[in-house]
């Protein structure tokens, strides 16, 4: 989930457009909203209509546009309190002084100042007007009693105005208006997870990809990984609360949201940059990375020339990464990764006590739908034994669902109570 938009489709938007010229920005503002996924319904008021057509936005939104207090239509489907109560934020932009002065005042005699009041939801006014306006002295004291009343101002912009004027009061653009609506949603949840997700507050370091063993300047070996699971991971342990460092081989995928993403290439510097980590602080290893098993022994220093039929690259064997991390004696909760072309789960159950892990995922890439550049996986997860739990099937299912259950497995793990022998 480079950024996942899915999450805010349950989000609902007020757009309140009030009378002002910045109101021509707000029809982009629509679609920058929906761009993030979420719902948005526009109210506007009489001066507004001046600007730009409740049409305008009705085909931008995909939803009916709101004029009236009383409208008899809309109170059979969607009247005022539903709609206060529909909203998970009202922004009004741009708000005019007029209605910063209504809502300061308290005033209910049309439909956006009446949702003000009705409204549980959080208000953000963007004021948009000439810059005597906005310096007001009533401007000025209604805003600080907005500011006094929990309503979130966003500060106008300076520079030239529709009006001539040069000073404050331009609204800002509709992508940033747009961006800080999915950053206050984004912080929102990321909250909630840090305090109530499976693995709240834990630090979880994860390495991903291939590793890339150079022959010479040009050339390497390396594998088919494409770090899709290990990167699906990384999204699903810090939607659930934890913080996530990814140690990546060289792939092209985007960085999750929200995840750190360190860059690596050999399995050398992979194991370096993990045992950093392990210093800085480690509760959850998890060992994704199809770390190649051998490295040559010399790296040219030059591209090797084409000679004679035969060429021979001594390789020698590369440190176990997973191994090499559970052996140390502050040691973090390991998962490791098995993939298998036979014998699966008997081998995944042998390499799960010969490299200590704490739990093992392992899956048969012999099979063409799962594994390796499949957008699919099945596993089977095994735990140590002192866990005392069940082998875990995770059914076929795409990579983000199966990292899901993955976390689901490591957080009843983490909280297993052991019973004394
Ligand atoms: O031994 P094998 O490569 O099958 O083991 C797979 C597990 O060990 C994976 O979790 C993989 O990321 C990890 N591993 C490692 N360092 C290596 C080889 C494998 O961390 N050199």
């Amino acid at each position: 989930m480079s950024f996942d938009l899915s999450v805010f489709s349950n989000k609902n938007i007020i757009l309140a457009v009030t009378g002002g010229i910045a109101a021509y920005k707000s029809a982009i503002l629509v679609r920058r909203l929906k761009d993030y996924g979420f719902n948005v319904c526009v109210v506007m008021t009489k001066g507004a209509q001046a600007f730009i057509t409740p049409l305008t936005f009705q085909a931008l939104s995909g939803n009916p546009v709101h004029t009236e207090l009383l409208d008899p239509e809309a109170e059979a489907g969607m009247g005022h309190i539903e709609l206060a109560r529909w909203a998970d934020l009202i922004l009004v932009a741009p708000a005019s002084c007029d209605t910063i002065a209504k809502f300061a005042a308290g005033l209910a005699d049309d439909l956006l100042s009446t949702l003000y009041l009705a409204t549980k939801a959080p208000v953000w006014v963007a004021p948009a007007m000439n810059q005597q306006m906005w310096a007001a002295k009533p401007t000025q004291r209604n805003l600080n009693t907005l500011v006094e009343d929990g309503v979130h101002v966003i500060m106008p912009e300076a520079g030239s105005q529709a009006c001539g004027d040069v000073g404050l009061g331009r609204m800002p653009e509709p992508e940033d208006l747009a961006e800080q609506v999915k950053n206050y949603f984004h912080q929102a949840q990321r909250a909630i997870a840090e305090k109530f997700g499976l693995l709240a507050g834990k630090r979880v370091v994860i390495t991903a990809g291939p590793t890339r063993e150079a022959i010479d300047p040009v050339r390497y070996i390396s594998n088919h990984s494409t770090g899709k699971m290990g990167f699906a991971i990384a999204a699903a342990c810090y939607s659930a609360g934890a913080k996530v460092t990814l140690l990546a081989g060289p792939v092209s995928l985007d960085t999750p949201n929200g995840v750190r993403r360190i860059n690596v290439s050999s399995a050398i510097k992979m194991l370096d940059e993990s045992m950093h980590q392990l210093e800085e602080g480690c509760d959850v290893f998890i060992a994704t990375a199809a770390v190649a098993d051998y490295r040559v022994a010399e790296v040219a220093e030059h591209k090797i020339k084409k000679a004679g039929d035969e060429l021979n690259v001594s390789l020698v064997k590369n440190p176990d990464i997973v191994a090499t991390i559970a052996q140390q004696s502050k040691r973090p909760f390991m998962v490791g990764f098995a993939a298998e072309t036979r014998n699966v789960e008997e081998y995944a159950a042998g390499k799960l006590v010969a490299k200590k892990l704490d739990m093992i995922a392992c899956n048969d890439v012999s099979r063409a739908d799962i594994g390796f550049a499949s957008d699919q996986n099945a596993m089977t997860v095994f735990f140590a034994e002192q866990y005392q739990m069940e082998k875990r099937d995770l059914e076929k299912a795409s990579k983000q669902e199966i990292a899901q259950q993955l976390v689901e497995a490591i957080h009843d793990a983490l909280h297993h109570e052991i019973e004394p022998i």
